[in-house]
């Protein structure tokens, strides 16, 4: 139904039916839609006083306020198989186990902060929990996990270009993240900006 840039997850019809807009018939429509809500999902972020990005019921709720207006199924896990993502049985032991690790990395300083946040986004859209926003999602999960376990500043996924749609930065991007599916992350930590951190 829509145009999908490269590295998106196209739509199928169960996610298209929990569109809460029955009258949008273009992926640009759509887009600005999503973009009202992300941006009324950062504003309740920006404002919240508890909820650990480490906590899946946190993750959840965030997908939920971020894409919540728009999808009806925003915040609950993926339930059908698509080109990217482990099996949806999987989901959630995988996601709780990331988090888990996530905390490890941070409390015994595993990682330098910005590796330990290009893994954590690597490997959440790896498991790919959701059935729609798992990039957007998955990159506030990890600016929010850069702030508040290493009160370190957001990566600048942009760069100055829209992520969302086809350009070098976001060759870049999907290119580093299949370099990570096959456990090489130079790629990633070139794009996050890492590459030149100390140790
Ligand atoms: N080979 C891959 N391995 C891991 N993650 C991938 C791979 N290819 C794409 N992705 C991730 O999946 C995302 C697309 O999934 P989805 O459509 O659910 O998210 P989105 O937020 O709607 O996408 P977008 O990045 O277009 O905003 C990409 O943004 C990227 O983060
Ligand atoms: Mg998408």
């Amino acid at each position: 139904m829509f145009e999908e840039p490269d590295g998106a997850t196209p739509l199928g019809p169960d996610e298209i039916h929990g569109l809460k807009f029955k009258h949008i018939t273009t992926r640009g429509e759509l887009d600005e839609l999503e973009q009202a809500n992300i941006q009324q999902g950062l504003l309740w972020l920006s404002g919240r006083r508890r909820g650990d990005i480490c906590d899946d019921q946190f993750i959840r709720n965030l997908h939920r306020r971020l894409f919540g207006d728009v999808w009806d199924w925003a915040g609950t896990f993926r339930q059908r198989e698509m080109n990217i993502g482990i099996e949806p049985p999987a989901i959630s032991v995988q996601l709780r186990a990331l988090l888990g690790n996530a905390k490890f990395w941070a409390e015994e300083k595993v990682f330098p902060p910005l590796e330990a946040a290009a893994r954590f986004h690597h490997r959440m859209v790896e498991i790919h929990p959701f059935p729609n926003g798992n990039g957007r999602h998955a990159r506030i999960a990890a600016d929010l996990y850069l702030k508040d376990y290493f009160d370190h500043p957001r990566i600048d996924w942009e760069g100055g270009v829209d992520l969302q749609v086809n350009n070098e930065r976001r060759n870049a991007y999907i290119a580093a993240l299949r370099h990570a599916d096959a456990g090489e992350f130079n790629a990633m930590l070139v794009f996050v900006g890492a590459d030149n951190q100390p140790e």
